[in-house]
């Protein structure tokens, strides 16, 4: 029997974007587009443009740059949102609108305030409007998984009659089982029989945990295109894990009987570099991607490994393009081992990036007897998420921090604030504490601080700080920005200074009259 070829629909752009905490720029939009694309994906959701001006800009400059998979942009079943949308695709190779509107009761009856009959009325308009524009349109009944099976039946029956070339069913909520989303899949292609002649999708969130095996139940039972997003991210738990999805078609070939077109040698790249832009680290113990999923600790284990690495691995670490921790970076390495190690991890850096790294590795080692991996990553981290000079509005001068046992730490900072001198004071529970608070004497409270982590990178006293921290303005958007310094101090108050400046960015960009 010939293998089925299974669509590859990649959403980290647009759903993924949509994790808390994970705002990326339009440029980092395009580095990890132009990644997806060398990974081989078949769609590369890029954004929904109506959202904001740059979601607009990203998903425009990706359509015109991004060259091979199909560029998609999502809009609601709106003539506005779906215009907009078409504004933004039309310069891609393969452009396509992805449009959508909730099916269930619960978000018909609460949400939209629509009968049933309202909303297969404005799905099959959007789909129209869409079709005007383009010939590759995708429709998805939001909520699909907890709407009567008859009604989604309806809308499908509908939207394929009015020109959508991919029906997407979302378990919006991560609601379902494998089973009963396998039997949901099996019953549309039972009751309409036509969506054997399109692309039947599905798009799976994780809230049970159940995202991945949710969509390899709906392959099983006839899907042909399954969205996801790389690492899994995503709204709340995140969606479908492509590269868990890809392997498990590969590596059980015997069990699918389907082909994808991913090059599987580019998922671990795909994965640091979604991470390193991102912000969202991959758990340690992650399938696939995270960093014990190839090590073996037992000795049992590394016993039979050494003997036959089948006994304990049914897949190779090079099967997922993981060169494993095999490069040594000491005082004397150049900039080839370094940039080897750093495009193993998914970067792509420009010369002055390339020296830039070198020159701090080399600094490092003066003070560090070893330098680990782990080291380079975070000076590489550190540098390749700088801001430009245009949008560091804020930028700091100095800082000091007096403490001691039984006295109660305080600390003065001196800012450049938009070109002026601001100095501010402050106290606190302890030093990072302190020199926060004489941080946002000067700011105001515009933005809060709603997470710190501090990560010593390797071990010893003289590790490398890594400082993570989530801001939020006032309407909530969360701004993450990380620091990496020898001294922790530091590298919190450059960690803080960086969201901040992020925060401020943002709005500027959201009000440009302002
Ligand atoms: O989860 C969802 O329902 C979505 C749709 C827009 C496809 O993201
Ligand atoms: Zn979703």
């Amino acid at each position: 029997m010939d293998k089925r070829r299974i669509v590859i629909f990649d959403t980290t752009l647009r759903d993924g974007e949509q994790s808390p905490g994970a705002s990326l720029t339009v440029n980092e939009k395009l580095i990890i587009a132009k990644q997806l694309a060398r990974l081989g994906v078949d769609v590369i959701e890029a954004g929904f443009p109506i959202a904001s001006e740059g979601d607009f800009e990203a998903v425009r400059l990706i359509a015109k740059n991004v060259k091979g998979p199909i560029i998609c942009g999502l809009a609601r079943a709106s003539d506005a949102d779906i215009d907009r949308c078409w504004e933004a695709v039309k310069y891609a190779e393969k452009p396509r609108i992805h449009t959508f509107i909730a099916t269930s009761k619960v978000h018909r009856e609460e949400k939209l305030k629509k009968s049933k009959d309202d909303v297969i009325k404005l799905a099959v308009n959007a789909v129209r409007r869409a079709k005007r524009y383009c010939d590759d349109v995708e429709f998805s009944p939001e909520d699909a998984a907890r709407t009567s099976l008859d009604y989604m039946c309806d809308v499908v029956r509908e939207v394929i009659k009015a020109g959508a070339t991919t029906i997407n069913i979302p378990d919006t909520v991560g609601y379902s089982e494998p089973g009963e989303f396998g039997d949901r899949i099996k019953y549309l292609f039972e009751k309409v029989p036509e969506a054997k002649n399109i692309v039947v999708s599905v798009h799976c969130h994780n809230d049970l945990g159940n995202a991945v095996a949710n969509s390899l139940a709906a392959v099983i039972n006839g899907a042909t295109q399954v969205e996801g997003c790389i690492n899994g991210i995503g709204e709340r738990a995140g969606n479908a894990s492509i590269e868990e999805v890809v392997m498990n078609l590969v590596t059980r070939k015997d069990f699918f009987n389907a082909v994808t077109g991913i090059n599987t040698r580019e998922i671990y790249k795909t994965s640091r570099l979604v991470s390193n832009l991102t912000g969202i680290d991959v758990q340690r113990n992650k399938a696939i991607v995270g960093v014990n999923a190839f090590a073996h600790e037992a000795g049992i284990h590394q016993h039979g490994v050494l003997s036959d690495r089948r006994t304990y691995e049914i897949m190779t670490m090079e099967d997922v393009g993981w060169m494993g921790e095999n490069i040594v970076i000491g005082k004397h390495s150049g900039k080839h081992a370094i940039t080897a190690l750093l495009e193993d991890e998914g970067y792509k850096l420009d010369k002055d990036q390339i020296n830039q790294i070198t020159n701090k590795v080399k600094e490092l080692a003066d003070k560090q007897k070893t330098i680990e991996r782990d080291d380079v990553l975070a000076i590489a981290i550190d540098v390749t998420h700088q801001l430009s000079e245009k949008e560091q509005r804020i930028k700091l001068e100095e800082f000091a921090v007096t403490t001691g046992s039984g006295m109660m730490p305080t600390a003065s900072v001196k800012l450049i604030v938009d070109g002026e001198v601001k100095i501010g004071a402050g106290v606190g529970d302890g030093p990072i504490d302190a020199v926060s608070s004489a941080i946002w004497n000067i700011v105001g409270p515009s933005v809060r601080l709603v997470e710190y982590n501090l990560k010593a990178i390797t071990g010893g006293t003289d590790a490398l700080a890594d400082v993570s921290i989530k801001l939020a303005d006032k309407d909530n958007n969360i701004f993450s920005a990380r620091a990496v310094n020898e001294d922790v101090i530091k590298a919190s108050v450059l960690g803080i200074i960086k969201g901040i400046n992020k925060a401020l960015n943002f709005e500027k960009r959201e009000n440009p009259q302002r």
